[in-house]
C-alpha cells in the first residue's frame, strides 16, 4: 500500500464515496450474519504476554470489559466489530520489537522485529509507537463500503483512549505529522486488507505511570472460532482498499492530542474503564453542566487541531432552544460562536433520520461531527483525517458522559441530509452523538452486540 497514490486521484472520488456510503446505498447494505475475522498478526502471537507496564496499558485503552450483555471492550465500536488491533513498538533488551495486544489474553505479545519501523519514526530508548490497523473485513463484512468510515471512527475512538491515558500520566502522545506507512505495513507483514490507519509516539517511562491498577477479571472470554478469512473479490473489499490507497495513509491528522484531551479534574483510568453505549434515554432536558462542558470540548477541539484541516472540520452541539431546536458551533475563523435555530425535530422524524433507531427519538441533544465543503483534490485524504478526529471527539464525549453522570452513544447510522439539516447545514455529517438523560430501565438500541464470538454465553 503506497504512502502516496501511485495512480491518480480520481476526480470526484470523495463524492463517490460518500453516496457510497450512505445507509440508503446497495453497497453499504448490512449484513446480519457476521463471523470472526481473524487478523494476520494473530497467529505469530505465540508466547505468553509478560505482564508488564506495556500490558497494563494497552489493556486498559482497548481491553476487554464485562457488561450486562456480555463481554465488550473499552472503546466503542460499530455493532461491536472491534475491527482496530493495536501493535506497540517497544525497546528492551532484544532490541525494537514489535507487541500485538491479544485482548484474550490481556497484554500484547511479541510478534517480530520492529528496528526498521523504529528507525523510520525516529524513536528514543524509552519511547513507544503504538501502530493502530484496522482489519478491514471484520466491519465492512456487516457495513459494506460503509465500513471504512467506521473502522476510522473506531481507530479515532482507541487513539482517544490511548491519548487520555498518556496525558493523564503526564507525558503526550503525538501523532507525527507524517508516518512512515510502507516501512511499518511491511514490517509487521500486513496484509492489503489491513490498513495502518495511524502511528501515535508516546514517552513510556511517563506513560508506565498510568495508575492502571490492577486488570479486573473478565469472564466468559469466547473461545471457539469460526474464523472467516476475507474474500480476495468482494467488491467492498476491494473498493475500501484502493480508496485508503488514495486517500494518502501516511499524512496524519494535524491534532495536539494533548491539547484535545487534557479536562482538568478528569480520571482517564476510571472514566475508560466506565465508558459504555447509552441503551436508552429518558427524553427529560440536559442537566445544566453538560452545555458547558460541550461547549469546552469545541474549544478545545479548535485549539487542537491546526488549520487548514481545522477549516474543513464542523462541530456541532444541537438542543432544544426555545419553541425549536439550536444549533451551536465556534468559528475559530472568526473567534466566535455562531448558531441557528432550526425546527424542531419530533421524536419519529429523529428516530427516522438515523435510520430507524429508537434511541435517537428520547435523546435530549446531539453533537455532530462533519466535514464542511472541499474541493480541492484532497478531498479524500481530509476525509481519511477527519474521520480519525471525528473518532476522537466521540471518544471525549464518552469520557465525558461518565464524568457528567449523562448519558451518551454513538450513532454512525444516519441520513445524511437530515442530520445536516439538524446542524444547521453546511457540512457533510461524519458522526453523530446521541446525548441524554439515562434510562436505565429500558433498551431502546438496535445496534446490539452482533460480534457475538467476544462471549462464550
Ligand atoms: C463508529 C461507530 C458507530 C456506531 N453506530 C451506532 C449506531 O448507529 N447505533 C447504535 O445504537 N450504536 C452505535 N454505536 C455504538 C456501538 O454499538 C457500541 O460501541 C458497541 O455496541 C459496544 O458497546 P459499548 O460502547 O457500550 O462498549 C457505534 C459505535 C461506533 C464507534
Amino acid at each position: 500500500m503506497p504512502d502516496v497514490p501511485s495512480e491518480a486521484v480520481p476526480a470526484g472520488l470523495l463524492h463517490r464515496v460518500q453516496q457510497l456510503q450512505r445507509l440508503s446505498h446497495p453497497a453499504s447494505t448490512v449484513t446480519r450474519p457476521c463471523r470472526r475475522v481473524a487478523g494476520s498478526l494473530t497467529p505469530r502471537a505465540v508466547a505468553p504476554p509478560p505482564g508488564d507496564d506495556l500490558d497494563r496499558f494497552a489493556d486498559l485503552a482497548y481491553g476487554y470489559r464485562t457488561t450486562p450483555r456480555g463481554v465488550a471492550r473499552h472503546a466503542a465500536s460499530a455493532g461491536a466489530m472491534y475491527p482496530v488491533e493495536t501493535v506497540w513498538l517497544a525497546g528492551g533488551p532484544e532490541g525494537w520489537r514489535w507487541r500485538l495486544h491479544v485482548p484474550e489474553r490481556r497484554g500484547c505479545v511479541d510478534v517480530g522485529d520492529a528496528t526498521a519501523a523504529a528507525t523510520a519514526l525516529g524513536l528514543r530508548t524509552g519511547q513507544w509507537a503504538v501502530a493502530v490497523v484496522a482489519v478491514a473485513w471484520r466491519t465492512v463484512q456487516r457495513y459494506g463500503v460503509r465500513g471504512y468510515r467506521y473502522c476510522l471512527l473506531d481507530a479515532g475512538n482507541v487513539l482517544g483512549n490511548i491519548a487520555a491515558l498518556a496525558v493523564h500520566a503526564g507525558t503526550a502522545a503525538r501523532l507525527p505529522d507524517r508516518m512512515p506507512h510502507d516501512v511499518v505495513h511491511a514490517d509487521l507483514g500486513l496484509t492489503a486488507d489491513e490498513l495502518l490507519l495511524a502511528v501515535v509516539v508516546l514517552d513510556a517511562e511517563a506513560a508506565a505511570a498510568a495508575p492502571t491498577g490492577p486488570s479486573p477479571t473478565v469472564d466468559g472470554l469466547g473461545t471457539g472460532w469460526v474464523v472467516e478469512h476475507p474474500p480476495l473479490l468482494n467488491p467492498a473489499l476491494h473498493r475500501v482498499r484502493r480508496l485508503h490507497g488514495f486517500a494518502e495513509p501516511a499524512v496524519q491528522p494535524a491534532v495536539d492530542l494533548a491539547e484535545l484531551v487534557r479536562v482538568p479534574g478528569a480520571d482517564a483510568p476510571g472514566e475508560i474503564r466506565r465508558r459504555h453505549s447509552a441503551r436508552a434515554f429518558t427524553g427529560t432536558p440536559m442537566p445544566s453542566g453538560v452545555a458547558p462542558a460541550i461547549e469546552a470540548l469545541q474549544l478545545r477541539l479548535a485549539a487542537a487541531v491546526r488549520p487548514p484541516l481545522r477549516d474543513w472540520l464542523a462541530l456541532r452541539y444541537v438542543a432544544p432552544a426555545g419553541e425549536g431546536w439550536r444549533s451551536r458551533w465556534w468559528d475559530p475563523s472568526t473567534g466566535t460562536w455562531r448558531a441557528a435555530e432550526v425546527p424542531a425535530p419530533s421524536p419519529t422524524c429523529r428516530i427516522r433520520m438515523f435510520g430507524q433507531q429508537p434511541i435517537a427519538g428520547a435523546a435530549s441533544a446531539f453533537l455532530l461531527v462533519g466535514m464542511t465543503p472541499d474541493r480541492s483534490d484532497t478531498g479524500l485524504s481530509v476525509y481519511r483525517r477527519l474521520l480519525l478526529v471525528a473518532g476522537l471527539v466521540c471518544a471525549e464525549a464518552y469520557r465525558m458522559a461518565v464524568r457528567l453522570g449523562c448519558a451518551t452513544t454513538v450513532l454512525g447510522g444516519f441520513d445524511d441530509e437530515a442530520v445536516a439539516a439538524l446542524g444547521g447545514g453546511g457540512f457533510t455529517p461524519l458522526v453523530a452523538q446521541a446525548i441524554g438523560v439515562p434510562e436505565p430501565a429500558a433498551d431502546l438500541k438496535n445496534d446490539t452486540v452482533a460480534a457475538g464470538w467476544l462471549s462464550t454465553s
